[in-house]
């Protein structure tokens, strides 16, 4: 314990030192998502992760999180210095979508409005129209729909057929998923409800179509957090990574927050579901970029303009 706060003290002064800002997602380590707010950073959805990033005055921002969203960051801000605590850190969702195939896939469907999760490279956002979040992706297809679009979606197959089911719009799915959302389990949920009535189920909507059929709120990470608050009820059953689980707690005191149940594991599991990427994110490896300044994102000037414009279509309409 004091060797951890010793290390939080030593990257409030290197953040302070380098006039840096620390942006944090919900999923990584706790002491990171306190010590980006403590400080003046930010813990938040992609979303917000993205237009905080952008509108900071600060030079350089240490991203905790995974590398699209360093890759954002940079894409937006170009002037700024992006670090992130360790570059390996990927998603699943990018991995499963290489940059080559779908752009291919993309050439064959040449009457289609492209439209990319943003959980995906740099490259891939360049060939798309429009970049989307989890918290805005069903608005932004609603209104390409009523435009009379025909949408191509990708990477997250259970996202777009999320979407897709609401809006009714003519989506073509790439075939993707998140290894984390992946692993929740319909049946399962099923029993755990039983047990627990008064529960309400708040579900990302990365997660597989039997557990968002059971959800009571559907959402982005922010999204979910703000249901948790909101609500009256005072039992949860939460659908996503479990580091959300920290804010959520802060955020609604005295509710009691379940997590839903994962493959192969049982109802009571404690750490099934969380990212393998964005445990990569802590305070030993934030402290050495700090003083380093080692791990700096870097994204092809080229393809950072053409991936801009899909992100900045995305923020126009969300402004
Ligand atoms: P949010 O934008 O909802 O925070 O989701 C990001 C993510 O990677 C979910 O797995
Ligand atoms: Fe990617 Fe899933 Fe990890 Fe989110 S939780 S970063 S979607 S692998």
């Amino acid at each position: 314990a004091d060797e951890r706060a010793a290390l939080k003290d030593r990257i409030r002064c290197l953040l302070k030192e380098r006039e840096a800002v620390l942006v944090a997602h919900y999923y990584v380590d706790a002491d990171l998502q306190d010590l980006a707010e403590e400080t003046g950073g930010c813990v938040s959805d992609s979303l917000e992760m993205a237009r905080f990033g952008r509108d900071h005055p600060a030079k350089t921002l240490v991203v905790a999180g995974v590398r699209f969203m360093g890759e954002t960051a940079k894409i937006l801000s170009p002037e700024k210095t992006i670090l992130m605590p360790d570059l390996d850190a990927t998603c699943s969702l990018d991995l499963g979508c290489p940059a080559d195939e779908f752009a291919a896939f993309c050439d064959q469907h040449p009457d289609r409005t492209v439209v990319v999760y943003a959980n995906t490279s740099a490259a891939v956002k360049a060939r798309a129209d429009w970049m989307v979040t989890s918290s805005i992706g069903l608005d932004i297809v609603k209104h390409l729909h009523e435009q009379g679009k025909k949408i191509l979606w990708a990477p997250d197959r259970h996202l777009g057929s999320y979407i897709q089911k609401k809006t009714g719009a003519d989506m073509l799915l790439w075939q993707g998923s998140c290894l984390v959302h992946d692993e929740f389990k319909g049946i399962e949920l099923d029993l755990l409800r039983a047990a627990h009535p008064d529960a309400k189920v708040l579900v990302h909507p990365e997660s597989p179509e039997s557990v968002v059929a059971q959800a009571d709120v559907v959402g982005s990470t922010t999204q979910l957090i703000n249901a948790a608050q909101t609500m009256a009820a005072t039992t949860f059953i939460v659908a996503t990574d479990n580091g959300i689980l920290h804010k959520m707690r802060m955020a609604a005191p005295g509710k009691h927050f379940i997590e839903a149940p994962t493959a192969g594991n049982s109802a009571t599991c404690k750490s099934c579901a969380h990212c393998p990427w964005m445990a990569m994110n802590g305070l030993q490896n934030l402290a050495e970029v700090l003083e380093s300044g080692r791990n700096e994102i870097h994204v092809d000037p080229e393809i950072g303009r053409q991936a801009k414009r899909s992100i900045d279509r995305m923020l126009d309409f969300a402004a």
